[in-house]
């Protein structure tokens, strides 16, 4: 998928995005954002953090910065930080795989259902390891592809239409962290049978 029908893509989605996907994603970001128990005063990027969803599940006593590639995602988040007063998060218009920020400025790097999205995710995910710093926890939420040969052969199969509606079905955990060179603390599903991975890594880049 090209960076201008992602923007187009998900223009369209900010008007409706939260009814039709809140009920699936939020109760994944809340898990993970919890499980993360973030100490005070440590700083988060949420990457690709869309409408915001995940912003008021933030503990108060961490500083949270958003970034997204769409200006009409970033606005339903800009009226989540106002209406809950969310003082510690700062929102900001950005291409996940050429993040503008400094190396080893992170403790935490979260990216709920994006990596699917971007045109490169081993860019992004390099991106998200250059920002962090060492040894800082990334989180990953996402569909992968089944190891079941079948479904796999599924998602191959309708993956030209699911990237016609915003993501790709087709991305293989197991590529991921061997191009991307992740060290994978924990990874497994909130349900017996789900769609979703929720994948804890640890920062392993070596300076
Ligand atoms: C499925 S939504 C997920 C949003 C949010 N993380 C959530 O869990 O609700 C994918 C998001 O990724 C954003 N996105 C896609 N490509 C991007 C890129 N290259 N850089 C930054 N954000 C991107 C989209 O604009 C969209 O907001």
């Amino acid at each position: 998928m090209q960076i201008e029908s992602i923007k187009r893509i998900y223009a369209n989605y900010s008007y409706f995005y939260d009814l039709l996907f809140k009920q699936f994603f939020y109760p994944r970001q809340r898990h993970v954002i919890q499980t993360m128990k973030i100490k005070p005063n440590r700083k988060v990027l949420d990457v690709g953090v869309g409408t915001g969803l995940s912003l008021p599940v933030y503990p108060r006593h961490c500083y949270v910065t958003g970034i997204d590639l769409s200006t009409e995602m970033l606005k339903k988040a800009r009226q989540k930080v106002e209406r809950f007063n969310l003082s510690h998060v700062t929102l900001r218009e950005m291409d996940a795989m050429n993040l503008d920020f400094d190396d080893d400025t992170f403790d935490y790097v979260i990216a709920t259902f994006v990596v699917s999205v971007v045109p490169d995710p081993i860019k992004m995910i390099s991106e998200m390891k250059r920002v962090s710093k060492k040894n800082g926890k990334i989180v990953i939420v996402n569909h992968f592809q089944s190891h079941n040969k079948f479904i796999a052969k599924i998602e191959e199969w309708i993956t030209p239409l699911s990237r016609k509606i915003g993501w790709r079905s087709d991305l293989s955990l197991d590529d991921l962290v061997k191009s991307a060179d992740l060290e994978i603390d924990n990874s497994y599903k909130l349900k017996k049978i789900d769609l979703w991975n929720v994948v804890f890594v640890t920062n392993n880049k070596s300076n």
